[in-house]
């Protein structure tokens, strides 16, 4: 798998999934479950980390976390799915030397092929270009970009024709800086659709819609894991529930009077 494949799909029009992995159980579940594209999300700074937000991951986590996802793939690379990490807040606004380091990085001690990071602001725009000229592949994300959680909040984005028009042109924008898809995220599904027509590059939805080139899913959420679910990304199965009524089953279990330990014990420490 290549970025291009992707713009192969939607030619194509075949749909095109993207799952999120955060370490090396989630990539082997994911691949196996068959998605073209595993995205190391900074979304991993609240599902894994524990964060209130996406902004506290470092640079050096989401290495440590793309190493252990690419450690996870099983089979020929040929195999394995297209593995894109998201550029942490503050590793692309300081400058373009940076950004390209911090994405060079990333595929330089990981198995990732590219990067994605947030919006199109013109300094974001120069930063995409610099990256895809240094042979570094680059995914857009518009509308609710969770870095700007300050300024724009979790809410559905584009709701009003000003910022539709703002966000096609930036969708445009990208497109020309050489971006090889675009995500779009809690946007309405009228203009994802729109902009599925509008681009020549796959358009990845969540929360946009059906009408967009594929989907992408933040995995714990797909699975019910996550405690606070967002709303535009319903659970497949009550994962947590599941999780949670096993081990309570487990635990209750050893505490069954005349319940036999399970474990071994330790043998006593031989005489030196
Ligand atoms: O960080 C992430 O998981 C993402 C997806 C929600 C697209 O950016």
């Amino acid at each position: 798998m290549r970025p291009a494949d992707l713009t192969r799909f939607k030619q194509s029009g075949r749909p095109i999934t993207v799952l999120t992995a955060w370490d090396s159980l989630s990539a082997s579940l994911v691949q196996e479950a068959g998605a073209d594209v595993v995205l190391v999300g900074d979304s991993l700074a609240m599902v894994v980390l524990g964060h209130a937000t996406t902004l506290p991951v470092t640079l050096e986590q989401m290495l440590l976390h793309s190493q252990a996802v690419c450690r996870g793939f099983q089979g020929p690379i040929a195999d394995q799915p297209l593995v894109i990490v998201d550029l942490p807040f503050l590793s692309y606004q300081c400058g373009v030397d940076r950004a390209v380091a911090a994405a060079g990085t990333l595929l330089k001690e990981s198995g990732a092929a590219g990067v994605k990071l947030e919006g199109a602001e013109p300094e974001v725009l120069t930063v995409i270009d610099r990256l895809v000229r240094m042979g570094i592949p680059v995914m857009g994300h518009l509308g609710l970009t969770p870095q700007a959680v300050h300024r724009l909040g979790y809410r559905r984005q584009a709701l009003d024709p000003q910022s539709q028009d703002k966000l096609k042109r930036q969708a445009l924008e990208l497109q020309a800086m050489g971006c090889f898809s675009v995500v779009l995220e809690h946007i309405p599904a009228e203009l994802a659709a729109e902009l599925r027509q509008l681009l020549a590059i796959p358009v990845i939805g969540i929360g946009a819609g059906e009408g967009c080139d594929g989907q992408v899913r933040v995995t714990a959420d797909l699975l019910g894991l996550t405690p606070q679910q967002p709303p535009f990304s319903p659970a497949l199965i009550p994962g947590r529930q599941l999780c949670v009524d096993a081990l309570k089953g487990w635990v209750s279990q050893q505490r069954r009077p005349g319940a036999s330990p399970t474990s071994t014990p330790t043998p006593p420490a031989p005489d030196c």
